[in-house]
C-alpha cells in the first residue's frame, strides 16, 4: 500500500502529472466523504490507467443554501486512508481560494434544459455550478496530449453523468467519461455519502426505492408493459419515504420516451429514474432497463 501524494495547489498538481507522465491518466473528481463505491471506482480506474488522480473538493458553486455546504462531511484522513488502500497516485484537495481566487466566477457553465429537471428541479443552479468545476478540474488534470485522459463517474448520480457527457461532446474536451456501475448494500441500498444520515429504520424504508427499480427492471427483462404507477404505489407505501420522481427515460438525453409504459410490451432500452426524501435526506438511485438492444428504448405500439 503506497501513500497517495497530497496536492492542495493548481501549481503543484500541473507538475505532480508532468512528472508522473505515463501513457495514460485516470481522473476521479469527488466531494470526499469517500465510501466503499468510491473505492471499487478507484480500483477500476487503477486498473486501466497508469497514472490515478483523485480529487476531493466540496464545491461551493453546486450548493444551494450556506449550512448544506457547511454540514456537508469533510473527512479528509479517513478518504485518504482509502484512497492509499484503492491505488489513487495522486489526490488533488484544494481549498475553495484555490479553485475561486476571486470568489464566485463571472463565467461558468450552463446545465441547459436537462439541467433543470429531475434533481434541477429541486436544486436551482446546482448542475451549472457541478458543471462549472468539473471543466475547471479537468483542465487542471489534463496530461500531455500523447497520453489517454479519461474521467470516472459513478452511474449512480445518472443526471449528472448525462450532463458530463454531453459537455464533453459539446464543448469538446479531450477527455473519454466512463460510467462506473452503481455499488450497492447487501440489501440492495445504492451506496452514497448520504447514507450515514439515515437512522436504522430509515435505512431499511429506503430500500423500497431499489426495489421498485427491480420491479420495473423484471418487466422490461419479460418484455412487458413497465406499468410505472404500480411501482409508484409500491414506494408511496412505505411511509417514512416521500417519492419526488420514477421516472422512465431515454438513457443518453433523459428526455421522456416516446410510447405508453401503461400498456405496451417494453423493447430496447430506458433508464428508470428515482428520487426520495427519507427524513430529511434526500436519496437518488436509477437502473438501466432492457440491456440487450443497442437502439434507444421503446414500447411499440
Ligand atoms: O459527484 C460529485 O461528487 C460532484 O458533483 C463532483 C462531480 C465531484 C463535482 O463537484
Amino acid at each position: 500500500m503506497t501513500e497517495p501524494v497530497l496536492i492542495t495547489t493548481r501549481g503543484a498538481l500541473k507538475e505532480a502529472i508532468r512528472r508522473h507522465e505515463g501513457s495514460s491518466l485516470g481522473l476521479v473528481p469527488t466531494m470526499g466523504a469517500l465510501h466503499e463505491g468510491h473505492e471499487a471506482l478507484v480500483r477500476a480506474v487503477r486498473e486501466a490507467n497508469v497514472v490515478v488522480v483523485v480529487t476531493i473538493f466540496v464545491n461551493p458553486l453546486q450548493f444551494g443554501e450556506p449550512q448544506d455546504l457547511e454540514r456537508y462531511p469533510r473527512t479528509l484522513d479517513e478518504d485518504l486512508e482509502l484512497l492509499a488502500r484503492s491505488g489513487a497516485d495522486l489526490v488533488f484537495a484544494p481549498s475553495a481560494e484555490e479553485m475561486y481566487p476571486q470568489g464566485e466566477p463571472l463565467v461558468g457553465l450552463d446545465a441547459g434544459r436537462l439541467g433543470k429537471r429531475f434533481e434541477g428541479a429541486s436544486r436551482p443552479g446546482h448542475f451549472n455550478g457541478m458543471l462549472t468545476v468539473v471543466s475547471k478540474l479537468f483542465h487542471l488534470a489534463q496530461p500531455a496530449p500523447e497520453c489517454a485522459y479519461r474521467a470516472y463517474f459513478g452511474q449512480k448520480d445518472a443526471q449528472q453523468l448525462a450532463l458530463i457527457r454531453a459537455m464533453v461532446h459539446d464543448l469538446n474536451f479531450p477527455i473519454e467519461v466512463v460510467a462506473v456501475p452503481t455499488v450497492r448494500n447487501a440489501d440492495g441500498l445504492a451506496l452514497s455519502s448520504r447514507n450515514r444520515r439515515l437512522s436504522r429504520e430509515q435505512q431499511e424504508a429506503a430500500l423500497v426505492l431499489s426495489r421498485a427499480l427491480r420491479l420495473l427492471e423484471a418487466r422490461a427483462d419479460a418484455h412487458e408493459p413497465l406499468d410505472p404507477d404500480s411501482a409508484v404505489a409500491l414506494v408511496n407505501s412505505q411511509n417514512l419515504v416521500d417519492l419526488d420522481y420514477l421516472e422512465v427515460v431515454d438513457p443518453d438525453t433523459l428526455e421522456a420516451l416516446a410510447f405508453n409504459c401503461h400498456q405496451t410490451p417494453f423493447t430496447g432500452t430506458a433508464l428508470a429514474l428515482i428520487a426520495a426524501r427519507v427524513g430529511n435526506v434526500r436519496l437518488i438511485d436509477n437502473l438501466p432497463l432492457g440491456s440487450v438492444d443497442p437502439h434507444p428504448g421503446s414500447c411499440e405500439a
